[in-house]
């Protein structure tokens, strides 16, 4: 539980599993003497690159970032066309205007909200050079089909994996897909260092992202300590977006029991959809059969009067009834920087806009919490539309 401002206790919609083990690592980083990127970052690095099965792996410090440089290292800018879907995260869309190129919208499946290989077939011209896939919530997108897509037009394909790490698409992780692919430790992710990422795939592309992510400096400091720190070249004008120990530290072990704690999100998510059978009013997220979704998210959709006013007014009141909620999330297109974005028909996406309610998921959950929260909306829904409205937790 977390007190609120007016001393109501609210049930919090996410809180990050750290234990004993995370804290002892991060206090032996501490007191190694060395806090930048190190021993502990290289680790991390190893350790997801063996997870996913990738040629190489840089961790970063967002999945923003690393999703900047996948850009980057691929060359992509000014007269390329990226596509990819509005139901994400901002980030998504922002590194590829940041490069100079032109992100085009398409529209998701409706089981899983996921970018829709028909939609993207539609897309391409002769300026697309690539997609760029969201894997939403965890559950993994319909990469079978993308991949192949993604080879007949020559295209390169990014995995936005924020959401996803501990995935499998038909036994296969998550993040393996790709030309590159991109994690997020944010805060309240599956695998967290408070603020970190991670970009993983092919060698040659890896590489040169780790260079400009390095302020294009040839030689790491780990490797040059002691007399040779002057032993360096610049050799292109990069940035600065390496993790450091202090962070990698928080990751190294969460990042070991991941099966565990995408086991015991399932598990919730399990108890979730099947209390939710007796409610109506609303549609609990879609499974495939050939997938294992890492359930970042537990995301319904609210049929309450069918706009976003209704579901927020469910989300308000769950608040008032002490349950903390969030939306994943406002379509891009709905921001004012983003109007204007060039983009396919989107109906899926906007209907999802108006009606997706992320539900408190996480390992620290109890079962009996899902129960509550259940109950909670239940009542929530029954109350009506009447409910006050107002705008719910939007976190990323
Ligand atoms: C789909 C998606 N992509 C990218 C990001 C950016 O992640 P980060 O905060 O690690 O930069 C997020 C953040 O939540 C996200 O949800």
């Amino acid at each position: 539980m977390t007190a609120l401002r007016d001393g109501t206790d609210l049930l919090p919609w996410h809180r990050p599993d750290i234990r004993d083990e995370d804290i002892a690592e991060v206090v032996d980083t501490l007191r190694s003497g060395w806090l930048t990127t190190g021993p502990k970052t290289e680790l991390l690095e190893t350790e997801v690159r063996a997870l996913v099965g990738a040629e190489a792996a840089f961790a970063v410090t967002s999945c923003t970032a690393a999703l900047h440089l996948a850009l980057l290292a691929a060359g992509i800018g000014a007269g390329d066309e990226v596509i990819t879907t509005g139901l994400t995260f901002c980030a998504s869309v922002n590194v590829v205007a940041a490069v100079g190129a032109e992100p085009v919208l398409v529209d998701v499946e409706d089981d899983t909200l996921n970018i829709d290989p028909d939609a993207v077939r539609a897309a391409i011209t002769a300026r697309t050079k690539a997609v760029l896939v969201v894997h939403y919530a965890g559950h993994p997108a319909d990469m079978h089909r993308l991949t192949r897509l993604a080879e007949a037009h020559g295209l390169l394909l990014f995995e936005d994996a924020a959401h996803a790490i501990g995935a499998t698409y038909r036994g296969r992780p998550v993040g393996s897909f790709g030309d590159l692919a991109a994690f997020s430790f944010y805060a309240n992710k599956v695998v967290t260092t408070g603020e970190g990422g991670m970009l993983v795939g092919r060698r040659d592309l890896v590489e040169r992202a780790r260079l400009i992510g390095r302020h294009g400096i040839d030689r790491p400091i780990w490797d040059r300590q002691g007399s040779r720190t002057r032993a360096y070249d610049v050799v292109l004008p990069g940035i600065k977006y390496n993790l450091s120990d202090v962070l990698a530290a928080i990751g190294l072990h969460q990042l070991r029991r991941v099966g565990e704690l995408v086991d015991r999100r399932a598990a919730l998510a399990l108890a979730y959809t099947s209390r939710l059978r007796s409610v109506g009013g609303l549609v609990p997220p879609a499974v495939r059969a050939d997938v294992r979704s890492a359930w970042h998210l537990y995301v319904v959709r609210v049929r309450a009067d069918g706009t976003a006013a209704g579901r927020d007014a469910v989300a308000e009141d769950l608040r008032r009834r002490g349950v903390g909620t969030s939306v994943h999330f406002i379509p891009v297109h709905w921001f004012s920087q983003y109007r204007s974005i060039r983009r396919h028909d989107l109906p899926v996406t906007d209907r999802a806009g108006h009606e997706v309610l992320s539900l408190p998921c996480y390992p620290g959950l109890a079962t009996a919490d899902v129960t509550r929260v259940v109950d909670a909306l239940r009542d929530a829904l029954a109350a009506g539309p009447a409910a006050e409205g107002g705008a719910p937790c939007t976190a990323s």
